[in-house]
């Protein structure tokens, strides 16, 4: 566990359901943010929030529906979060999927797929952070981004060609944006994070399906590959990704923006 004041801080974070959206927004609240998960899965992200709330010491977890690849649902969601919170400051971009293939078998509704859940949600999650928090924006104060981009973005990890590049897009996606907000006087940082291996559902589904398209012998060596790439020895876990969440969006990386931060044990150096 992390040790950052967010007191008073209004947090979305996307795909918050489950995984590790439900673990930043588990972390943010611990740091007393208040926020709101925004997913397309009502009934699971509802009771992630309720399970938030009854954990503790910490700021108020709320749920609003959001389907990022939409820019009429982000529009009505960041209106809802404002209404909800009274303000927001910070966004985690975290909602993505990933459809394991070779290149050989790409399917173009998985690969659209995607591109739309990680790169079109990202940038259009940027969009309205953007519009709310800059000045004259409905929340108006400025505050902070992160996207969740992934080791993938950094290395050649074999079956995930489509899911790295929309992950290397959420990259450039990071500078870009902090550039202008930076430039046009936002006031709103932007960072990325490179999680390593988790083995959330999408970290379990990406090991078994590897393993399934003979690139690796097995589920276990599939991941004990990952882990002999890993100089620090092991998996990442759900609260490795979310401390440093918490510390990017916190005062502490006041100075920092357009930055994107391995948390994968040294896998990507
Ligand atoms: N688990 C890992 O090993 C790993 C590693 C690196 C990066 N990541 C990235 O971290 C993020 C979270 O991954 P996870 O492992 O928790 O995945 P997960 O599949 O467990 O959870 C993803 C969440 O995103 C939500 N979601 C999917 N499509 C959505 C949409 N259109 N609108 C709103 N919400 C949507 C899902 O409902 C779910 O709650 C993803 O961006 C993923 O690419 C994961």
């Amino acid at each position: 566990m992390g040790s950052y004041d967010l007191t008073g801080r209004k947090a979305l974070v996307t795909g918050g359901a489950r995984g590790l959206g439900a673990g930043m927004a588990q972390a943010l609240r611990a740091a007393g943010a208040d926020l709101v998960i925004g997913d397309i899965q009502e009934d699971l992200g509802r009771a992630t929030a309720d399970e938030l709330n009854a954990s503790g010491d910490g700021g108020k977890a709320g749920f609003v529906r959001l389907d990022v690849t939409d820019d009429a649902s982000w529009e009505e969601a960041v209106r809802q979060a404002i209404e909800q919170l009274g303000g927001l400051d910070i966004v985690i971009n975290n909602a993505g999927v990933e459809v394991t293939s070779l290149v050989v078998d790409l399917d173009a509704e998985s690969v659209r797929k995607m591109l739309d859940v990680n790169l079109l949600g990202t940038a259009l999650g940027i969009k309205h952070a953007f519009r709310a928090m800059r000045p004259g924006g409905p929340a108006g104060a400025g505050g902070a981004v992160v996207n969740i981009a992934s080791v993938a973005a950094t290395i050649a990890f074999p079956g995930i060609s489509v899911y790295s590049a929309t992950k290397s897009g959420v990259d450039r996606l990071t500078r870009v944006a902090a550039m202008e907000s930076g430039k046009l006087g936002y006031g709103v940082r932007v960072n990325c994070v490179y999680p390593g291996l988790v083995p959330t559902e999408m970290g379990n589904q990406l090991a078994q399906d590897v393993a399934r398209l003979g690139l690796f012998p097995s589920v276990e060596e599939a991941v004990g590959a990952v882990i002999g790439l890993t100089p620090q020895g092991r998996l990442g876990d759900v609260t490795d990704m979310a401390d440093a969440v918490v510390f990017l969006v916190s005062d502490s990386a006041r100075f920092i923006t357009g930055a994107g931060l391995p948390v994968d044990g040294g896998m990507g150096m």
